[in-house]
C-alpha cells in the first residue's frame, strides 16, 4: 500500500488527529493504528471511554502518542473547556473501534461523556471504524444510525467478516489498521486546495534591542500566524514560516525561519517571497526601534537613558509597492474602532485581504485561543466583526486565499 505522496510527504504529516477509542476488544488494534499514524508524522490525541479502559490502558496510548490520554469530561485543562478545545484542535476525528453505542449516540447527538461531547462539538471530517457482534451490526437500529451518519458525510470503514470476540464468526470485526489509515489519508487528501502554492506566513513579535539585554517588543505569541501556517500546510501549500522571538512552539510541517528584529524579518520575508503565491503578515512587527543600540548593558549610574525611537521598515507596505501577482494578507491590531481601522488599513497598505483584530481586552487577541476579528477584502467578500477560534479564522483566511489565487 502506498501511503506516502509522490513528494515523499505523507498527508498526515503535521496533521492533528483526535482518536476516540470505545469499548471493544478491537481497542488493541487502535494501538497499532496510533503507531502507524505517528510514523507518518501525525500528532494524535486520544480520548477513551470508561469501557475502552477495560480493554487497553491509557498508559499504552500515552506512550504511543507522547501525550496524556483524556478520559473524563472534567479532566484538568486550566482555562479551557476540554471537549471544546479537543474538538477545535482536531483536523480529523477517528473513532476506532466504534461500538454500536457510540454510533447511536453520535447519530442522535447524545453527549454524555468526554468523547461524545467532543464528537458533537467537532466540525472536521470524521472516520469511524465499527466493531461489534454481527447481530448488533445487522440490527436495523444500527443500520439506520450508520445510514444517518454516512448521509452527514461521516466515512465508515468496515466492519469486516472474520473472527469476533468469544470465538464467534461473522460480520462485525473492525477493519485492519492499515485499511483505516488508507481511508484517513484519503479523507485528508481531499481538501488540498492549496497544493502547488507557495505561501509565506509571518508570526510572533519582533524585538528591537536597546542594549544586549533589553528590547522594545510586544505581547504577540505567534498563535495566529501559526494557525494560518498549519492550515495552509494542511491544505497542501509549501509554507515558509518566518517567526519572531519568544513565541510558543511553531507547528510541525512548515519550513521555519527564525528572526529577531523587524529588519531581519524584512530580509527573511523578501527572500522567501521570491516566487511565492501569497504572503500573510500575521506578525506583530514592532513599528519603532531604538535609534541606537548600546554595545554593552546600560548602567543605572549613568542616569536614565534618552531613548530615541525611529520607525522600522514597513514590510507589508514595501511588499505591496513591489510589482507582482502575489496575494497579500495583512493584519491590523486595533484597540479601538476595529472596523474603521481595518477598512482604512486595507486601502492604505494596498493588500488583498485585511484581518482586523481586537486587541488589548482580557481573553482576546494576543496569547488567547480566540480572536474578535473582521475580514476585509479588496473584492468585497469580507466577514463582519465576530468572535472566532484562531483555527476557524485561519480556515476562513485560507478559503479566501484559494479564491484570490484562482481568479
Ligand atoms: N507590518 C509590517 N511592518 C511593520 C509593521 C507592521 O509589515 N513595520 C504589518 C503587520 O504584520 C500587519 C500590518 O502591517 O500585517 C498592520 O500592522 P499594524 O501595526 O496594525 O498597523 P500599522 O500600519 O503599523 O498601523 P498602526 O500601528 O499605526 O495602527
Amino acid at each position: 500500500m502506498d501511503t506516502v505522496e509522490p513528494s515523499g510527504r505523507s498527508v498526515l504529516k503535521g496533521r492533528r488527529l483526535l482518536l476516540g477509542v470505545t469499548g471493544g476488544i478491537a481497542a488493541y488494534k487502535a494501538c497499532v493504528l496510533t503507531r502507524l499514524l505517528r510514523l507518518r508524522g501525525a500528532s494524535v490525541r486520544v480520548v477513551m471511554t470508561r469501557t475502552a479502559e477495560r480493554f487497553v490502558g491509557p498508559a499504552t496510548f500515552a506512550a504511543l502518542t507522547d501525550h496524556r490520554v483524556y478520559t473524563d469530561l472534567f479532566d484538568d485543562d486550566p482555562g479551557h473547556v476540554l471537549h471544546v478545545r479537543l474538538a477545535h484542535e482536531a483536523d480529523i476525528v477517528v473513532v476506532a473501534p466504534a461500538t454500536a453505542n457510540v454510533i447511536a449516540k453520535l447519530a442522535f447527538g447524545i453527549a454524555d461523556d468526554l468523547l461524545t461531547s467532543t464528537l458533537l462539538e467537532a466540525r472536521c471530517p470524521f472516520v469511524i471504524a465499527p466493531a461489534m457482534h454481527t447481530g448488533m451490526w445487522e440490527h436495523e437500529a444500527t443500520q439506520a444510525n450508520i445510514a444517518a451518519l454516512a448521509e452527514r458525510g461521516v466515512r465508515v470503514v468496515g466492519p469486516a467478516r472474520g473472527s469476533l470476540a468469544a470465538g464467534d464468526e461473522g460480520v462485525g470485526r473492525m477493519s485492519e489498521p492499515d485499511e483505516i489509515l488508507a481511508v484517513i489519508e484519503d479523507v485528508l487528501s481531499r481538501g488540498k486546495d492549496l497544493a502547488g502554492r507557495r505561501v509565506v506566513v509571518t508570526a510572533g513579535p519582533t524585538w528591537e534591542p536597546i542594549d544586549p539585554v533589553r528590547f522594545v517588543g510586544n505581547r504577540s505569541t505567534g498563535r495566529m500566524g501559526f494557525a494560518v501556517a498549519a492550515e495552509a500546510y494542511g491544505r497542501g501549500a509549501d509554507v515558509t514560516l518566518v517567526v519572531g522571538p519568544g513565541t510558543i512552539e511553531p507547528p510541525e510541517g512548515p519550513r521555519v525561519v527564525r528572526v529577531t528584529t523587524a529588519d531581519e524579518m524584512r530580509h527573511a520575508v523578501f527572500d522567501a517571497a521570491e516566487g511565492a503565491d501569497a504572503v500573510v503578515m500575521a506578525a506583530a512587527v514592532a513599528d519603532f526601534r531604538p535609534e541606537r543600540t548600546a554595545g554593552s548593558k546600560i548602567k543605572k549610574e549613568d542616569g536614565t537613558p534618552d531613548l530615541r525611537l525611529v520607525p522600522t521598515p514597513d514590510i507589508l507596505g514595501e511588499l505591496s509597492r513591489e510589482a507582482g501577482e502575489r496575494v497579500l494578507v495583512g493584519f491590523a491590531a486595533e484597540t479601538d474602532d476595529v472596523e474603521a481601522g481595518g477598512r482604512d488599513k486595507l486601502a492604505r497598505k494596498g493588500v488583498d485581504l485585511l484581518v482586523a483584530n481586537q486587541v488589548g481586552r482580557e481573553g482576546m487577541g494576543f496569547g488567547s485561543e480566540t480572536n474578535r476579528a473582521a475580514i476585509f477584502s479588496r473584492t468585497g467578500e469580507g466577514e463582519p466583526l465576530r468572535e472566532w477560534s484562531k483555527r476557524e479564522l485561519a480556515a476562513a483566511i485560507c478559503d479566501r486565499l484559494v479564491k484570490l489565487l484562482t481568479r
